[in-house]
């Protein structure tokens, strides 16, 4: 397939540092120096769903595509306010599409496991034209009393369209279960039966392993699909990595060996937006015009699973 269209949507409140520290026990040297976010934009009245058909929209419209020309449509989603139904379902209605659609959740690098779905579907002949939305509110997951995780998270939407092409390269897919590393319960609906004990917890994150875990498999995931490429570090014009912590992606440069201008950033601005910080990113620097036709592009991703994943496409 190849990526025909891009969109994206924020909600409008952002939030900086400073305003942070008038509650936390946090600094906007700390949260600056070690992630790399100055501000972010996080849900207020907002309804993710609009977000994510507001995303979905740009992206048909970039790509000339009409709704009712899709075949497929991919919701990448951890957490929102509907358990059922599925919010690939509420996009479909609020955009006027027809086709199938189906929700993932795999954490931050839903977007990477979306475009290898698309791309299998696509090879296997049942489909033409797919969307790829991804639709986030981490800020909704973390406990804004504790400062280790809040800090890191800003919410927003990231949609593509792929339609008929070759312009993915390769994929490369990780999971290596680490469910103590970071994870997040909730409570389901009591019954007259349930005997186990229940309960919410937000977000919990061993911040330090989930740093070493991000910067390991995406640096293996980005190498072997160069490899399957048949493609090197120096050939890939630009390296679109998950914003989650400009350290992590800056230890990622360091081992590729590549020139910090082939690693455009929006982590200062936009915060951890799990796996929609992937396809923001790809729209941001689609409409500031960045891409030239040809230009080889490596895309990476990690998170809660553990799960990674790499795709390497031209545009
Ligand atoms: N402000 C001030 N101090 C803080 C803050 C804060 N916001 N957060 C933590 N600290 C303190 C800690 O309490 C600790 O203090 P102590 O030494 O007195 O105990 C000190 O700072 C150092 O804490 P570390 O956790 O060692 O700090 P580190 O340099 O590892 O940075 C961070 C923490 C930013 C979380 C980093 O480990 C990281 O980015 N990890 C990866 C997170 C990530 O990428 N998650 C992505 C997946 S999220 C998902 O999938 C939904």
């Amino acid at each position: 397939m190849k990526i025909s269209g891009t969109g994206s949507a924020l909600p409008k409140q952002i939030v900086t540092n400073d305003m942070l520290s008038q509650f936390l026990d946090t600094s906007d040297e700390w949260i600056r120096t070690r992630t790399g976010v100055i501000s972010r934009h996080v849900i207020s009245d907002e309804k993710l769903e609009d977000l994510a058909a507001e995303a979905a929209n740009k992206a048909l419209e970039n790509a000339g595509i009409k709704a009712e020309d899709l075949d497929f449509i991919i919701c990448s989603n951890v957490v929102n306010e509907y358990i059922t139904p599925q919010l690939s379902c509420i996009i479909q209605g609020a955009i006027g599409a027809t086709c199938p659609c189906i929700d993932i959740n795999c954490a931050c690098a839903g977007f990477i496991h979306a475009i290898e779905m698309a791309e299998a579907f696509y090879k296997s002949g049942r489909v033409k034209n797919v969307l790829i939305v991804c639709a986030e509110e981490p800020t909704r997951m973390s406990d804004w009393n504790d400062r280790r995780t809040c800090v890191l998270f800003g919410d927003g939407a990231g949609a593509v369209v792929l339609t008929p092409g070759d312009n993915i390269k390769s994929v490369r897919l990780s999971a290596s279960s680490a469910t103590e590393k970071l994870w997040q319960y909730r409570k389901l609906q009591p019954t007259p039966y349930i005997t186990k004990e229940e309960i919410d917890v937000p977000l919990q994150m061993k911040g330090q392993e989930v740093f070493k875990f991000a910067v390991t498999a995406a640096s293996k995931d980005i190498t072997r699909a160069l490899d399957d490429s048949a493609l090197s570090a120096d050939d890939v014009d630009y390296y679109l990595l998950h914003q989650a912590n400009v350290r992590i992606i800056n230890s990622i440069q360091n081992y590729l060996e590549q020139p910090v201008e082939k690693f455009p950033t929006n982590v200062e601005k936009r915060g951890n937006s799990s796996s929609a910080s992937c396809p923001i990113l790809l729209d941001e620097c689609n409409r500031k015009g960045m891409f030239k036709k040809g230009d080889k592009i490596a895309m990476s991703a990690f998170g809660a699973g553990f799960i990674s994943g790499a795709v390497v496409f031209e545009w």
